[in-house]
């Protein structure tokens, strides 16, 4: 069924990339989230992307900001690149100015805008072109304060004077409070009268973010519609797994596939990392079209890789803990204090177990599964392979 075919190929790119933002023809599947998503912010609805890391949060908005950008300005700010509090209000006025339309960005206008700050700002252009604006360090929490409200309205103001919509999208929005514990109820005050700006926060960290968008007594409880990014599901994966392989002439078997998305559960970044590994596997002179004994050559190529990051993990937990780890990358529906999971993974008592399933919940290694009993799952995507892999007889290697 495979043949093995020696080939003369001109030296292809891997058409797969993970760990950066992807767009385009990299990006696949999510046509139900994009539509929704783009519906939400033409609509101004103010929105909260709540996903795990790695999920394809900034990738999708990213997508979806670029479908629109004729009819909706937007602003993106990072706030995992803002320091401190007094970082933020020049990240926020470079970013707002870029709202302008571009007649609006000459140096007189933009300033205007700032007219009426606490601060003063600095003008100037980076190398595209783009207007920047900055504040002078050493300012008093008081004046940063009043300038970040002031540079909040900007937006709705923007709105206004260009009669449209825009969309202003925080990044990372969990570092928030990391900055400033009062800064979403700042943001909130404001925010909740700015009818023509939609408002995408984006969040990993989701006890943080769910806390303060779904808590009754947080400052954004109520304050956007909580939109959960899953897994890519596998009938949209799959053809896009399908297609990237054969966009460089590498065809790959329908099995082959489904190996692939069976060890990630569509995982965004991790499956994209295995393709990454199946392609150059195969690349040189591999055998078409792909088989699943190829993928299973890949995965060990990514255990290789992430050795070192498994390596100090692993180097971290207790010895309890470990062994925790082991019996559930070898079973992972059983419930933890049940006699028999102790006896057979040599667990000790439920209390030792209990110590050791806290501690590596809290490190979000491994994550409750909802339903009856305690039963919990191994959060990283490849570190059960790893974990298996350690665990083997020499030999077997
Ligand atoms: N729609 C998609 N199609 C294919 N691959 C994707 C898609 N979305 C994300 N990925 C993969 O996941 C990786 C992470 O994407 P992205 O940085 O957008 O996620 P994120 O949720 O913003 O991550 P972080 O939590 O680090 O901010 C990308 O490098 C890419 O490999
Ligand atoms: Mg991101």
């Amino acid at each position: 069924m495979y043949n093995r075919i020696v080939r003369n190929v001109p030296a292809m790119r891997n058409p797969f990339r993970y760990g950066e933002v992807v767009r385009g023809d990299r990006f696949g599947g999510r046509e139900r989230e994009r539509q929704e998503l783009m519906a939400d912010i033409l609509n101004g609805q103010n929105v909260v992307v709540i996903s795990p890391r790695r999920f394809g949060k900034t990738s999708l908005v990213l997508e979806v900001l670029a479908d629109i950008a004729d009819s909706v300005p937007s602003a993106y700010v990072d706030l995992l690149r803002v320091p401190s509090v007094e970082h933020l209000p020049s990240a926020l006025a470079t970013e707002f100015a870029r709202l302008l339309s571009p007649g609006d960005r000459m140096i007189d206008r933009v300033r205007r805008l700032f007219d009426d700050l606490a601060l003063r700002p600095k003008f100037g252009v980076d190398e595209a072109g783009r207007p920047t604006v900055e504040f002078e360090p050493g300012a008093s929490a008081a004046d940063i304060g009043l300038t970040l409200d002031g540079l909040f309205q900007l937006p709705g103001r923007i709105a206004e004077r260009r009669k449209t919509r825009v969309a202003v999208v925080f990044d990372e929005f969990q570092s928030v409070v990391d900055l400033d514990t009062g800064l979403p109820a700042r943001m909130r005050a404001i925010f909740q009268l700015q009818a023509d700006v939609a408002h995408v926060f984006l969040g990993s960290r989701r006890h943080v973010i769910e806390r303060l968008f779904t808590g009754e007594n947080e400052p954004m409880f109520r304050m956007a519609k909580v939109f959960p990014l899953g897994p890519i599901p596998a009938d949209e994966f799959g053809p896009f797994i399908h297609g990237r392989f054969v966009s460089t002439k590498s065809p790959i078997s329908a099995e082959a596939v489904e190996r692939i998305l069976s060890i990630t559960g569509g995982h965004p970044h991790d499956t994209q990392e295995l393709c990454y590994f199946t392609w150059a596997e195969t690349s040189a002179n591999g055998i078409y079209p792909i088989p699943p004994t190829a993928v299973d050559r890949a995965l060990d190529r990514v255990l290789d890789a992430e050795n070192a990051r498994y390596g100090a993990l692993w180097d971290r937990l207790a010895v309890s803990q470990r062994s925790l780890l082991v019996a559930l990358s070898r079973e992972s529906d059983a419930g933890v204090y049940e006699a028999k999971f102790r006896r057979r993974h040599r667990l000790g008592e439920p209390t030792s177990v209990a110590r050791a399933a806290g501690r590596l919940v809290d490190l979000e290694v491994i994550a409750p599964v909802p339903g009856p009993g305690a039963v919990y799952r191994i959060v990283d995507t490849f570190l059960p392979a790893w974990l298996r892999r350690l665990m083997a007889p020499m030999g077997d290697r």
